[in-house]
């Protein structure tokens, strides 16, 4: 058994937490859109081809917003193809992937099934292979009322009113050789500034975000970006950061300090901002979408061999990747006042935490912190001081105990989310919110041995259960299992 000591006081604030850290992503990859979220003709979809099982799996998240069509697919992709008449869409290679896209699923779909799902559209832009142009083209498409070309498509095909779509990104990583497209910083730049200023032109309400650093190894990370800020920062809202953790060495109590990284990583774009704010002397803010988050090493093949949605990128997650996921979620959290977006990459079947076959549904364990955070956070990050024992990394000494707290002074309710990095002890957790008197309302607990996961045949394996929490003297105090994530949900009195 280890003891940890959770400082709180509600007035050490980040900020406000904006709820589209809980946003997600969705691909023209694999069998994410097609036997996804897209499966017509199954008795589990509507009549629209949209799984009903899915759209109630994906209910209880409530993410704000969802990122389409991609990803490295919309960095060949021309918008065009996926609308108007199903029957003649053309049928297309699909660069990034090496799969056969039927296009039978674009834009119109999406937004459909956008409000099946109750989330906001975000929508990204080729610009790849595509031009300013064509990406002002869409924004035409989408927003803009009936009266003009692409306006007028969008009528014609059963849509009269503007979908007024907010969030716009930029292409995709565009800094990473892979991409189709790919180009120097300077050159992107340019063709960011010119995209992002004919589609506010267009739609004065949108927001851009310019592609930031795809891979921190890349050895252009933080230099691409100070780049493509420094030439566009006043037009655009938002850089985008991706980052997939891994576990290839086998090494858990250093996969399990990844919280680690991902604070040194913000701290570093934190400090990017300040900088390029100052050396411009701009009162105008850019701040982070962390557009692609996830753990993703095992199912790295990426050529689908010219198939129609082949399985791709369909990783099985155990307890250690829930674990590793929650951490990305507390960095958002602690980091409330940069990150005001996040999308977990993916949502369905491709690096998910849900996973589909043509006769069922299985959440996997990564589902799990994503709702037991999603229920507890709102209102605002307050600064946590945690005391705990510190466990040897590849990352250094790290404390075992990772947590970030929030609380809604609108509801005086609040929550503590912690992970037990510990694969041995127990940690015996105190909380102690320094000029309140608090009382615990619910805490769920997420553990099990760090390979375990769900399957089909064991669908339930890794799921939240209650945990026992105790009032103590004016403190919560609980045992959290190792390893393990918790939520204790509170409320406060004066
Ligand atoms: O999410 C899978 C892929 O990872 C995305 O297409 C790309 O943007 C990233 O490299």
């Amino acid at each position: 058994m280890i003891s940890a000591d959770i400082h709180l006081h509600t007035e050490h604030r980040v900020g406000a937490i904006d709820e589209r850290i809980f946003s997600g992503f969705l691909e023209h990859l694999g069998r994410a859109i097609y036997g996804g979220v897209y499966d017509p003709g199954n008795p589990r979809s509507d009549d629209r081809g949209f799984r009903l099982d899915v759209v109630a799996a994906l209910r209880p998240l409530r993410m704000p917003a969802v990122r389409y069509p991609g990803g490295n697919f919309v960095s060949a992709y021309d918008w065009r193809d996926g609308i108007g008449p199903p029957d003649a869409r053309p049928r297309r290679p699909d660069f990034a992937w090496r799969t056969v896209e039927t296009n039978r699923f674009g834009t119109d779909e999406f937004m459909q099934w956008c409000d099946a799902v109750g989330t906001a559209p975000m929508m990204a832009v080729n610009l790849g292979t595509g031009t300013p142009a064509d990406a002002a083209a869409l924004v035409e498409y989408c927003n803009l009322p009936a009266g003009t070309s692409y306006a007028d498509q969008r009528a014609a095909n059963g849509h009269p009113e503007p979908y007024g779509v907010e969030l716009w990104c930029l292409g995709n990583e565009v800094d990473g050789p892979w991409q189709a497209g790919h180009v120097p910083a300077a050159r992107y730049a340019e063709q960011a500034l010119v995209a992002s200023t004919l589609m506010k032109g267009l739609d004065p309400r949108i927001k851009t975000v310019a592609c930031g650093t795809s891979v921190r190894t890349l050895p252009t990370y933080l230099e691409w970006d100070r780049t493509v800020l420094e030439h566009c920062w006043d037009s655009i809202d938002f850089l985008s950061v991706h980052r997939y953790s891994e576990n290839r060495a086998d090494d858990t109590p250093s996969f399990l300090a990844e919280g680690v990284v991902l604070d040194e990583i913000l701290n570093d774009y934190r400090g990017l901002l300040t900088y390029v704010k100052a050396r411009k002397r701009s009162r105008h803010d850019v701040l982070l979408c962390f557009d692609e988050w996830n753990v993703w090493y095992r199912a790295m093949a990426k050529d689908g061999g010219w198939a129609q949605a082949p399985p791709l990128l369909e990783e099985t997650y155990n307890v250690e990747d829930a674990l590793v996921c929650a951490q990305y979620l507390h960095a958002f959290v602690r980091n409330a006042d940069i990150v005001p977006i996040a999308c977990i990459a993916q949502i369905v079947n491709v690096i998910a935490p849900i996973v589909t076959r043509p006769d069922g549904l299985l959440l996997q364990t990564t589902y799990w912190p994503f709702l037991m955070l999603r229920e507890g956070v709102a209102g605002e990050s307050l600064r946590a001081a945690v005391r705990a024992p510190e466990i040897t990394t590849r990352h250094g000494d790290v404390p075992a105990v990772d947590a970030v707290a929030t609380f809604d002074a609108a509801t005086g309710t609040g929550c503590v989310s912690i992970v037990n990095r510990s694969t041995t002890d127990t940690a015996d957790v105190t909380i102690r919110i320094a000029d309140r008197t608090v009382t615990a309302t619910a805490a769920t607990v997420l553990h099990g041995p760090p390979k375990a996961a769900n399957g089909w045949d064991a669908p339930d394996t890794i799921a939240p259960t209650a945990i026992a929490v105790a009032d103590a003297d004016g403190a919560l105090r609980l045992a959290v299992p190792a390893p393990a994530h918790a939520v204790v949900r509170f409320t406060l009195a004066r």
